[in-house]
């Protein structure tokens, strides 16, 4: 790989973070594609490539706002205590319109008794990397969030998955949401901390 691509891969990496704004503009069905392609290619645990995803889009959109509005309810405490006045105010409203994104991928395991249930989660959470990233290229924001979580049953039932066969086997398991769209705010890059992460070994 020349030093132009490594510089390229790195920066991509390094430029990417969570977006919660978003333009009023549609993303085209092909750019929506090569995010799910991109999701495809991730490592997956024994190749199961176990991924699952909702593409959530136009009225559908709209209907998921009062449930976003809802998982509010269960983490709002928490970020009270967190955040600053003003961003626990931009928090909420994210919550409230989810940045006007145009299109949220909802991510799903199936967890297939065979394969261990910690991998199965990882192998979605890399495809859910990939699709972060590729956002980055195609010059979209994201921000990827388990506030969903919080009222997941609601949610299975908003998108049908709870209609699927493994579903039924309770082998479905939702892991997050990625709310998308072409950025409409520039918020500084989050710091990143190096204490303690890493831990060498010769
Ligand atoms: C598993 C996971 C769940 C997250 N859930 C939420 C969420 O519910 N709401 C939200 O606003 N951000 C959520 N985030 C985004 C994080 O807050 C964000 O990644 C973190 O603050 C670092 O900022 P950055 O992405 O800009 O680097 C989540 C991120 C991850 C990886």
């Amino acid at each position: 790989m020349g030093q132009i691509m490594r510089d390229d891969f790195y920066n991509i990496i390094k430029s990417r973070k969570s977006i919660r704004q978003f333009k009023k503009q549609e993303v085209p069905q092909e750019v929506i594609e090569r995010l799910l392609e991109a999701a495809s290619h991730a490592p997956s645990g024994k190749n199961y490539q176990n991924w699952r995803f909702f593409v959530v889009q136009g009225e559908k959109r709209n209907e998921y706002l009062k449930y976003s509005q809802k998982s509010w309810l269960g983490i709002k405490d928490i970020l009270q205590k967190k955040l600053k006045p003003s961003l626990y105010a931009f928090t909420e409203r994210f919550f409230f319109t989810m940045g006007d994104a145009p299109v949220i991928i909802f991510a799903y395991s199936w967890n297939s008794p065979e394969e261990r249930h910690y991998t199965s989660i990882g192998s979605v959470y890399m495809a859910v990397q990939n699709i972060n990233l590729a956002c980055e290229v195609e010059g979209l924001g994201c921000c990827t969030m388990g506030a969903p979580l919080e009222i997941y049953k609601e949610v299975d039932r908003f998108l049908g998955a709870d209609q699927l066969e493994e579903y039924r086997k309770g082998e479905m398991e939702l892991l997050c949401a990625v709310a998308i769209g072409y950025p409409d705010h520039n918020p500084p890059k989050a710091a990143r901390q190096t204490e303690g992460r890493i831990k060498w070994l010769k």
